[in-house]
């Protein structure tokens, strides 16, 4: 067996696809990886026997899991993480779109994309759905970072034509003509996807949101990202601006923009109309639960996201979340459901950081899950990772109980170890 084949052996949890969220645990489970895809899954001595010629890596009780999807970020935003604000409105204006300006210094863009992927990696995020700013240049430097670094990613230029500072709008037209150029640019290159990116209702016309409702129409594989019913005041100047909807989601639809492949960040202040619209059409939802506490946006119901058909993905929403970490995010997001009267579970949890986001991506058939033929992105969870973690994972009485501490407490410190289609690299923050 040549030198693109290894054997790592560690606890594993492999989970089931679909919901409900359950997973099988291994101890000492094994996983085969061939040229940065995993080739088999299984108990590690009974791979071992089998391919007694690859080279073994042992994590011991390290937890081999696929890294995390990150369904919704804003890496232009990475530099404001954390920065205090009223509302969602207030909190754009003073601290998002003065920084999203530095943008037109594609030297900047490249910067901090360089630091947004450190960051997102230490923290064993392997794939990421960004937002750019307006500018095509920030997406060019999004994409030729992911790329260099060989990883999956999702991104695109954000579009706006009203109601944004001057430095940051374009047009009906340019936004259509400059997301279909890097749409053609990036969209398959590589394991890059292209994201057509309004960023919400109230920044684009109605002639915009056509416009890309359009491209989408001519580019059906590609994603669509936007946002949804974030704030309840937001949800009020949607419907001035918007008289003739009948609510937030039938802007989007009268322009072309809900459909299979659609991800609705946030989604916290749906009618009944709007779930069940959405559960026919199968867009996704994505939780961004640490923004949702940090800007006061709200609880999202995510026992009716899991229950209903559509897809269900986990974001950080940097820089509005407060912070780069899935771990945090998925602590977040028990909290948040705990709230709403909803205990979820570890593996609920787990499955929406990897499967879930996954799904919502349709990416769900070559990351997300530790099987044969998906990309060997792969993390190591440490679930000693501090003093106060370790002591209580001491005490557990199965994988569910040892991995929930790492959850509700963990951060970068209980990232072991990350591998892009198999290779390990250096966690760097
Ligand atoms: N709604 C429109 N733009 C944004 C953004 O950048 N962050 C968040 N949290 N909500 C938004
Ligand atoms: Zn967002």
């Amino acid at each position: 067996m040549g030198k693109n084949t290894e054997l790592l052996i560690g606890q594993t949890l492999v989970f089931a696809p679909k919901l409900p969220a359950r997973a099988e645990h291994d101890s000492r489970g094994g996983v085969l990886i061939r040229d940065g895809v995993i080739e088999a899954v299984g108990h590690g001595e009974t791979l071992k026997a089998a391919h007694p010629d690859v080279p073994v890596t042992d994590v011991g009780d390290g937890v081999i899991l696929p890294g995390f999807i990150d369904a919704h970020v804003h890496y232009p935003q990475t530099a404001i993480i954390a920065s205090w604000g009223k509302r969602l409105i207030d909190w754009l204006n003073t601290y998002t779109f003065p920084e999203e300006m530095k943008f037109a210094d594609p030297a900047y863009a490249a910067q901090i994309a360089c630091r947004f992927f450190d960051l997102s990696l230490a923290h064993g995020t392997t794939t990421v759905a960004s937002y750019g700013t307006v500018h095509a240049a920030s997406v060019d430097a999004f994409f030729e970072e992911a790329s260099a670094r060989g990883l999956r990613a999702v991104a695109g230029k954000t579009c706006m034509d009203r109601n944004a500072p001057d430095g940051l709008m374009d047009t009906p037209q340019s936004a259509y003509d400059d997301s279909r150029a890097l749409l053609e640019r990036w969209h398959g290159h590589d394991r890059l996807s292209y994201a057509i990116t309004p960023r919400f209702s109230p920044t684009s016309t109605r002639d915009q949101l056509s416009a890309l409702g359009t491209l989408w129409t001519e580019n059906p594989t590609c994603p669509m990202q936007t946002h949804l019913a974030e704030q309840t005041d937001e949800v009020v100047w949607v419907a001035e601006l918007f008289p003739e909807a009948r609510d937030y989601l039938d802007t989007y639809e009268a322009a072309g923009l809900l459909g299979v492949g659609g991800l609705y960040g946030h989604a916290i202040h749906l009618t009944d109309r709007e779930w069940s619209r959405m559960g026919e059409v199968g867009g996704a939802l994505v939780h961004c639960p640490t923004s949702n506490a940090f800007i006061g946006s709200g609880l999202f119901d995510m026992d009716r996201g899991l229950s209903a058909p559509m897809p269900v993905g986990l974001a950080t929403d940097t820089g509005g979340g407060s912070s780069f970490s899935m771990l945090r995010t998925m602590a977040s997001a028990y909290e948040v459901a705990q709230l709403r009267g909803r205990a979820l579970s570890a593996a609920e949890l787990l499955w929406l950081a990897t499967i879930g986001s996954a799904q919502a991506l349709r990416l769900d058939d070559k990351i997300g899950r530790l099987a044969p033929e998906y990309e060997a992105d792969l993390i190591v969870l440490n679930l000693a990772s501090t003093p106060a973690i370790a002591q209580r994972a001491a005490q557990a009485n199965d994988i569910w109980e040892a991995i929930f501490p790492t959850i509700m407490m963990g951060d970068d410190r209980a990232i072991a170890e990350v591998r892009i289609m198999g290779q390990r690299i250096a966690p760097q923050g």
